[in-house]
């Protein structure tokens, strides 16, 4: 693994053990760095009403707001226990879009260490951003 991952893979790996999961059976973790150098991190949270359930990515961001308000987002990486990795879904694009660097980067793993790493402008080129908000 990249060396450079290895505090954000933690970060995941723990928040990940945490995850309620029951219904799907896949446990998910997600931990952020901000501009600042912070980390924070999430894992899903599943709901018997399924459309209820928040994923890993959208529970790191939110405990980013918690912690420290309006944030910078720099890197996000995701684990998850299936191979291909799985990238941010649709939702969590859109939230992500909320925060994300220009520079931002996306890095998919799994258990094994299989990575793929995509920059979040080409994972989403005509994100709708704040910016078309005018903020
Ligand atoms: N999930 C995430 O937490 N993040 C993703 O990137 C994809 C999907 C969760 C939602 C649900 O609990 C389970 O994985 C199956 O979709």
């Amino acid at each position: 693994m990249n060396p450079g991952l290895r505090d954000l893979y933690e970060a995941a790996r723990k928040a990940r053990e945490n995850s309620h999961s029951p219904y799907s059976g896949h446990k998910v973790g997600a931990a952020l760095r901000t501009a600042d150098g912070k980390v924070h991190a999430g894992c899903n949270v599943e709901n018997s009403s399924y459309g209820a359930t928040v994923c890993a990515e959208r529970g790191a961001i939110q405990a980013a707001v918690a912690s420290q308000g309006r944030f910078v987002l720099k890197e996000l990486l995701v684990l998850t226990d299936v191979n291909p990795p799985w990238p941010p879904c649709g939702l969590c694009r859109q939230v992500i879009s909320e925060f994300a660097d220009p520079d931002l980067m996306i890095h998919a793993i799994n258990l094994n260490g299989d990575t793929y790493s995509i920059a979040f402008k080409d994972l989403v080129p005509q994100a709708f951003t704040p910016a078309h908000l005018g903020k």
